[in-house]
């Protein structure tokens, strides 16, 4: 994968934007100081130390890859999760792209379209990895997090997990591209933590509730609600 390395930047996913048309297909931009972090849901992505990586993975348009638009931050999320078993932990998926080890939230994505006029010009994909942080500063997040160093009791070398990342997700991505969400469906079902429990989703601005009980071959969740009604999502965040 090429890659951009910038000393400092408010946010990747926005300095990616902002440079897209300049960007090659599998280019990650990435910096070890990021000082206005983006998340899902209007949140912002705190910074908790240079020795943790903010990256932006650019994709540009192939034949079959709006088939897949919505798979891919499943994809990097499988990805994720197989770089950090490589550390001998047990992360688990939250749906549709959130990593948790012990219900604690250790790495997510933000997806960001950008579009020429009617045209999708490129996708980027932006994650955040809690690598080598504290409980002190993790317990000011405002939800549970934990990072890999506290895990393992060890400290991660920042270059090698990405390296890691950037290899896995190059290894399959043409071939995902090719098959989609089906390629890589055992592998997020197994690390799946939500399927048969009670979840709310918030879907733009509704919440759905009810049961998770399926991911469809294309990557949607399957909730009954309390009146067995059946709601097939495609977006939306496990709250
Ligand atoms: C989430 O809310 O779980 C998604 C967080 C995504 C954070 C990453 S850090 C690098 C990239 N640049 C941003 O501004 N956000 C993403």
């Amino acid at each position: 994968m090429r890659r951009v390395y910038l000393d400092t930047v408010d946010s990747t996913n926005k300095w990616a934007k902002e440079h897209i048309s300049e960007l090659e297909d599998k280019t990650v931009v990435y910096t070890y100081n990021q000082t206005a972090g983006r998340g899902r849901l209007n949140r912002t992505w705190n910074n908790i130390g240079t020795d943790n990586i903010y990256a932006s993975v650019i994709l540009k348009p192939s034949n079959r890859m709006e088939e897949v638009y919505s798979n891919l931050t499943q994809y990097l999320c499988v990805v994720l999760a197989e770089t950090f078993e490589e550390y001998g932990v047990m992360p688990k998926i939250k749906w549709p792209n959130d990593i948790q080890i012990n219900g604690k939230k250790i790495s997510g994505i933000l997806a960001e379209g950008v579009n020429d006029g009617e045209n999708l010009e490129g996708l980027i994909l932006g994650v955040g990895v809690n690598l080598n942080s504290s409980k002190e500063i993790l317990d000011q997040i405002n939800q549970p997090a934990t990072s890999l160093n506290i895990e393992i009791g060890e400290e991660i070398d920042k270059e090698d997990f990405l390296k890691k990342l950037t290899d896995k997700f190059c290894l399959l991505y043409d071939k995902f591209i090719e098959e989609g969400f089906l390629l890589i469906k055992e592998g997020y079902i197994k690390r799946a933590s939500f399927l048969g429990k009670n979840v709310s989703v918030k879907v733009f601005d509704k919440i759905v509730e009810g049961k998770a009980v399926e991911i469809t071959d294309n990557g949607a969740l399957k909730i009954v609600d309390k009146n067995n009604k059946e709601h097939t999502l495609l977006i939306g965040d496990i709250l």
